[in-house]
């Protein structure tokens, strides 16, 4: 299959286009940043989304029957602080690269949305594809918007988009630089024997799925006739206190964690139920989360 992966570079795209290059798939990435690994198997394109010509263009040169939209705008704080950069990456962009696909014929269109972001602080946790859609950030509202504008394209060109909201996804190759990815953060840091902080009390909890059962639930995605969308998550709540004593058994890590002020923005609670990706797309998470982390743990080390 000849297929288009954005966000190549980054962390969940970089696992999905191994995956597709070793199935021998012909594979074009684009990102608009250097990847950070080698670049093995599949045609690699430097490209900002926003620029809609450069996307037209790669877009009918590649000919894509399945584009895997993961770029992204991807910070809820810099959403908040550049909201308008955020609307162009997240909902003018997915749109522009949508209706290129259906123009040069792509069938299916799998874009990655949000499962934590989406739902704000909902009453029920966890929480349903049918829980209402009430985000707290504009980057959950671009990513909510960016899905109603990618239904109407569906209905304009026929073309399947399907929609993976994961929930927190964390393993290896996560950067670790960034002020999300909790796992990537902690375990850097705590691998290098720097101190750690927790923002708040630790009480807050996230439902953490591991970057490789996303990745098989958007190969899934792209398989199904349907265009669902649906939330992927373990539907298990676990606390950042308990996130630090795992990677601090698996790092041998003794030192206590350095307690900062809760951050604005950040929720108190949230897991997601996956009953209708399971119902839909066969798709139940399959690695635990100590499993995950000792993967992840292993391959910072190895890189350090
Ligand atoms: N990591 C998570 O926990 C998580 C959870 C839910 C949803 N998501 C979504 O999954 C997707 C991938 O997330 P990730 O964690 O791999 O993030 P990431 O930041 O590692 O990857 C995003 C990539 O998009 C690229 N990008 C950003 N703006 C671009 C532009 N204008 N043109 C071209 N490329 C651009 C970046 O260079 C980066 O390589 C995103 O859509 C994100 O919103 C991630």
């Amino acid at each position: 299959m000849r297929v288009l992966v954005t966000g190549s570079s980054g962390f969940i795209a970089g696992h999905l286009v191994r995956r597709l290059a070793a199935a021998g798939h012909e594979v074009t990435g684009l990102d608009v940043a250097e990847p950070r690994r080698p670049v093995e198997g599949w045609r690699d394109v430097r490209l900002d989304l926003r620029d809609d010509e450069g996307v037209a263009r790669v877009v009918a040169e590649a000919r894509p029957e399945v584009v895997f939209h993961l770029a992204a705008q991807a910070s809820v704080s810099v959403s908040m602080r550049e909201p308008r950069l955020d609307i162009e990456t997240n909902v003018i962009a997915s749109l522009t690269l949508a209706r290129a696909a259906a123009e040069a014929g792509t069938r299916r269109f799998v874009f990655t949305s949000s499962g934590g972001a989406m739902f704000g602080a909902p009453e029920i946790v966890p929480a349903g594809d049918d829980t209402p859609v009430e985000p707290r950030s504009f980057y959950g509202a671009s990513k909510a918007s960016a899905e109603k504008y990618l239904k109407i394209v569906e209905w304009e060109t026929g073309m399947t988009v399907a929609s993976v909201r994961p929930a927190n996804v964390y393993g290896p190759y996560q950067d670790p630089h960034g002020e999300a990815g909790v796992v990537a953060i902690f375990a850097q840091r705590m691998l290098r024997g720097e101190p750690v902080t927790i923002f708040g009390s630790g009480t807050d909890t996230r439902d953490y799925v591991y970057v490789d059962d996303v990745v098989e639930a958007q190969v899934r995605a792209s398989e199904a006739p349907g265009g669902e969308m649906c939330v992927i998550g373990t539907g298990e709540e676990t606390s950042t206190r308990r996130i630090f004593d795992l990677l601090a058994q698996h790092c041998a890590y003794e030192r206590a964690p350095v307690m900062g002020p809760p951050r604005a923005g950040d929720i108190a609670r949230i897991a997601l139920d996956s009953t209708r990706a399971r119902d839909v797309w066969g798709w139940t998470p399959q690695v635990p989360l100590d499993e995950g982390l000792a993967r992840t743990v292993q391959s910072f080390r190895e890189q350090l």
